[in-house]
């Protein structure tokens, strides 16, 4: 028999078993990279994507999370250090070219559904000690993801490589001169783990972040990522370099904002577990983000006060009259007759609340459909929500716009919100950031071929005149 078949038919019969039981040994890495790899993965919220769905066991980075779309799912990948299933065979070079590439170690792009676009400014430090803790710390779960299969067009993972060239910068963040240690380290942490600008800045027709107005807002399906630049208005501007801390630190600020929606979840499980010296410096850096001002915007969302008098809030609207009757019967009782919310701080007022005043009434509706959850330092903040399915009371698209045009009313612009909008956000998925970085992926396939046919189309035209 030729050596040569008989060696690969040895080979084959050995993989599967030996990939299986025995992931390669891993290097020694000191418990010093380790450790720091650990907290970069927090800080970077692999676990939030990467952890398999509780309701399949919830295995540690196991992959299988559905990142569901109208064409199909895209799920997270075993990220364990499975040589079979997960990431076992890659190389640190492979691992630093997925993360900041968005390219798999088979050669195929990744969609952006993994934030590669935010980790390209990665140092090589932070890289390394990354795959450290993933190769040494991870425990190998040897199961397979499901498989990501979307339909053509969408299947084709080459058109990112277009998009990539376009607009992929994965150059590591520069050290910026004129700026101190703290900040240059708030810069970093922002633009890279903290990925704060998938979900706050706006998008361009191609699905690009808008680099010359980032970190100005963007709609995150039922919910808004508002303005965090420094403008005074539309923006942040108007709090303390310690107030941003506490809301990333705990989600909560007393008279200004609470972490719903996705902001909840990354602090959770992202952003309450890391060191004060990070958060200060993610905070020193966020207060100088250059101010964009939103046209129409008159004053900061969280500085509405308490009406005057409810009376006259409500007064020439029946619709915030049937909302003032729904308060008093469903939320009254936790927030208060006057929408004081309870002196404690836990639950907040319904004045000073940027959720109310914000130009846009998403997070409002939001809030009402959904509710808020969030765990930090093992204290849970919950208040439920009032969609569908609510274990406490299912609320109407008009009952909900009732609700939200007496609030705005009594504590906000005093604008009405209609029916329609709360019908578009239920519609939205509650938690929608993967969503919206799926989408990415979709639109460029699309226009890829779009581009395509017309090329074709006008191949055509100029055979035939
Ligand atoms: C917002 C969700 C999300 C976050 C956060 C995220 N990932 Fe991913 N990641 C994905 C998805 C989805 C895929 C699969 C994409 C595909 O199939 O094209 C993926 C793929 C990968 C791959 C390629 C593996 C393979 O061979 O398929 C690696 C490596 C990876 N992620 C590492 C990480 C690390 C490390 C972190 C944290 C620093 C992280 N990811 C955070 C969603 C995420
Ligand atoms: C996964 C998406 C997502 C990421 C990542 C994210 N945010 Fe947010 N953020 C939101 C949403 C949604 C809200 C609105 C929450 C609400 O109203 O309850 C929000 C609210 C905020 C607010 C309150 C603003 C206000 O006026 O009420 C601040 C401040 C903030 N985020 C800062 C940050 C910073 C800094 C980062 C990165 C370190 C970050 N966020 C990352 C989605 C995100
Ligand atoms: C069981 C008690 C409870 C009930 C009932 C309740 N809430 Fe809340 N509400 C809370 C808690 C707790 C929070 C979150 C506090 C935090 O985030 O620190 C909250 C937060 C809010 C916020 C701010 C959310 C944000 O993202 O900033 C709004 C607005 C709100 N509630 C409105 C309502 C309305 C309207 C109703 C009635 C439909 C209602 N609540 C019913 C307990 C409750």
């Amino acid at each position: 028999m030729n050596i040569r078949i008989f060696l690969a038919g040895i080979g084959l019969l050995l993989t599967p078993t030996f990939g299986q039981a025995r992931p390669l040994p891993a290097p020694d890495y000191s418990a010093q990279e380790v450790e720091k790899g650990r907290y970069l993965a927090v800080a970077g919220d692999c676990a939030a994507c990467h952890n398999a769905p509780k309701e399949t066991g919830g295995a540690m980075m196991a992959g299988g999370y559905p990142i569901v779309s109208p064409l199909g799912s895209i799920y997270s990948t075993n990220i364990t250090p499975s040589r079979r299933y997960g990431i076992g065979a890659y190389s640190e070079g492979e691992f630093a070219r997925a993360l900041r590439d968005g390219i798999r170690r088979d050669g195929a792009s990744l969609y952006p559904a993994m934030p590669y676009t935010a980790y390209a400014g990665l140092s090589d430090a932070d890289v390394h000690n990354l795959y450290a803790y993933f190769m040494s710390a991870v425990k190998p779960v040897e199961k397979a993801a499901p498989q990501t299969s979307l339909p053509f067009p969408f299947n084709i993972r080459a058109s990112m490589r277009a998009w990539n060239a376009l607009f992929l910068n994965s150059k590591p963040v520069k050290q910026i001169a004129g700026h101190d240690a703290q900040w240059n380290r708030g810069k970093y942490l922002v633009d890279t783990l903290g990925h704060c600008s998938t979900c706050h800045s706006p998008r361009g027709f191609l699905m690009q972040e808008k680099s010359n107005s980032a970190l100005s807002g963007g709609p995150l399906g039922a919910w808004y990522a508002p303005n965090i630049t420094s403008d005074q208005i539309s923006g942040i501007g108007g709090w303390s370099r310690q107030e941003i801390a506490q809301y990333l630190s705990t989600g909560r600020v007393a008279g200004k904002a609470q972490a719903a929606g996705d902001m909840a979840e990354a602090v959770t499980h992202s952003f309450s577990q890391m060191n004060k010296a990070d958060i200060d410096a993610m905070a020193a850096y966020i207060a100088t983000v250059p101010a964009v001002r939103e046209p129409g915007d008159t004053r900061p969302a969280y500085s509405w006060g308490k009406a005057v008098n409810s009376e006259a809030a409500i007064r020439g609207s029946s619709t915030a009259l049937e909302g003032a009757r729904l308060y008093s019967g469903v939320c009254a009782a936790c927030h208060g007759r006057n929408g004081d919310g309870a002196p404690d701080g836990v639950i907040p007022s319904l004045y000073h609340n940027s959720t109310i005043g914000a130009s846009r009434t998403h997070n409002l509706i939001a809030v009402i459909l959904h509710g808020v959850d969030r765990t930090v330092g093992g204290h849970h903040v919950l208040m439920p929500g009032f969609g569908e399915g609510s274990f406490v009371q299912s609320l109407t698209d008009r009952q909900v716009a009732s609700l939200a045009t007496y609030l705005r009313h009594s504590f906000g612009p005093g604008d009405d919100v209609s029916e329609a909008e709360v019908s578009v956000a239920r519609a939205q998925s509650s938690t929608s950031i993967l969503l919206l970085l799926a989408r990415t992926g979709l639109v460029i396939a699309a226009l890829l071929i779009f581009g395509l046919a017309i090329w074709r189309l006008r191949r055509r035209k100029e055979k035939f005149s």
